[in-house]
């Protein structure tokens, strides 16, 4: 059994009477990296917060490391935490930066160093050890702020976007040192963002927020592949899924404008006439002939990327749909094209949202283009 890092148990938060963190349970294994997401005001630095214990949780429990950390102040719960702003006192050095949480802490001196040398051996960071941090990019502030972190050795490192104030591609190759950092620490971190390719990346397990409740929980492809509900399906991935609003018609299949899309779902799951969404990411649409079952639409506009193509279309019934088209063939604005895609890649929802399952996938063509 893998001891856990962090729990949250039915955990809830109060701003006067406004409910915004509405019963959250939470096990992060030790020494994984989670990471959660979710849209703006959705609850991420509040939840971090409070396992940080900058912020009083008004309902609930906190354990890390199977100590019970509820109102313990933030510095005995053996966290430490990155922020957004890097929060550095500019008026110290670099190294008196990594220093002064240590030295509060009354660490004698020679263990002072051994730790700030660690970390900024770890950072790279050794030829800005005395610079101020008015002398340094966002990126070698970012690092301090990391550095800053790692000689507290915590339990938990808590990462608050802690990349996006850099740039581009400041950000890319921040985010393989966080990964690298990872790697080589070991420790349990968790980490906000509502950048998708951040979390996809760099987590061992994405936690998808929506106005304070866990919509989804799961390994990267696991939320990527089978999204629980079509708010996850629409969040993760870019450009976003499909979701193509039709009815059930019976038999196992939907309608789109004058086309019979086959489901795999079943006249037990859903009667004739009930809302379906389905969804089909964009790099599954293919440009086929005509044919049963293919969906025609219009191309409306394209983005020619170099290595891809990305061709916004439009549907008979009105609908848009986004298509990933890698093929060299030229495409046309305003020409009809007929896609096609694999029956396993379909993504099929009810009309509340939520993932419909084929009830037998065995009996299922896998495979079949529709
Ligand atoms: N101190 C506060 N007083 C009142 N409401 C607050 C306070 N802090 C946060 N909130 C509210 O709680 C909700 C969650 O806020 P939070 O900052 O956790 O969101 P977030 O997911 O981190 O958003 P963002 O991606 O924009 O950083 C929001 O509706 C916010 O307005
Ligand atoms: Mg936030």
């Amino acid at each position: 059994m893998t001891e856990t890092g962090v729990v949250l148990t039915d955990i809830r938060k109060s701003f006067g009477n406004l409910e915004v963190i509405h019963g959250i349970d939470l096990m992060i294994t030790e020494g994984s990296f989670v990471v959660f997401v979710g849209p703006s005001g959705c609850g991420k630095s509040t939840l971090l917060r409070m396992i940080a214990g900058l912020e009083e949780v008004t309902d609930g429990e906190i354990e890390i490391k199977g100590r019970n950390v509820t109102d313990l102040d933030p510095s005995d719960r053996g966290i430490a935490m990155v922020f957004q702003s890097y929060a550095l006192y500019p008026h110290m050095s670099v190294r008196e930066n990594l220093a002064f949480g240590l030295k509060m802490a009354r660490t004698p001196e020679r263990e002072i160093d051994a730790r700030v040398r660690a970390a900024s051996a770890i950072l790279k960071i050794d030829p800005l050890l005395e610079r101020r941090p008015g002398q340094l990019s966002g990126g070698q502030r970012q690092r301090v702020a990391i550095g800053r972190a790692i000689v507290r050795k915590p339990d938990v490192f808590l990462f608050d976007e802690p990349l996006s104030n850099l740039d581009a591609e400041l950000r890319v190759s921040m985010r393989i040192e966080i990964a690298r950092l990872h790697r080589e620490l070991g420790n349990t971190m968790i980490y906000v963002t509502h950048d998708q390719t951040e979390a996809m990346t760099l987590a061992d397990m994405i936690v998808v927020l929506r106005d304070g409740r866990v919509e989804q929980t799961g390994s990267p492809r696991e939320i990527y592949e089978n999204p629980a509900n079509t708010f996850v399906a629409g969040f993760i991935g870019s450009p976003r899924m499909n979701l193509l609003k039709t009815e059930y018609a019976g038999d196992g299949s939907a309608w789109i404008g004058k086309n019979r899309i086959a489901t795999q779902i079943d006249d037990k799951q859903v009667a004739a006439g009930d809302r379906l969404t389905l969804g089909i990411r964009p790099e599954h649409m293919n440009v086929g002939t005509d044919g049963e079952g293919t969906m025609r639409a219009r191309v409306d506009f394209f983005e020619y990327l170099g290595g891809t193509q990305f061709l916004y279309c439009q549907l008979e019934d009105g609908q848009t749909v986004t298509a990933e088209h890698r093929s060299p063939v030229p495409v046309q604005a305003g020409e009809i094209l007929h896609f096609r895609w694999q029956a396993d890649d379909l993504r099929v929802f009810d009309a509340e949202g939520l993932r419909l399952r084929p009830l037998d996938r065995c009996t299922a063509q896998r495979g079949q283009s529709i």
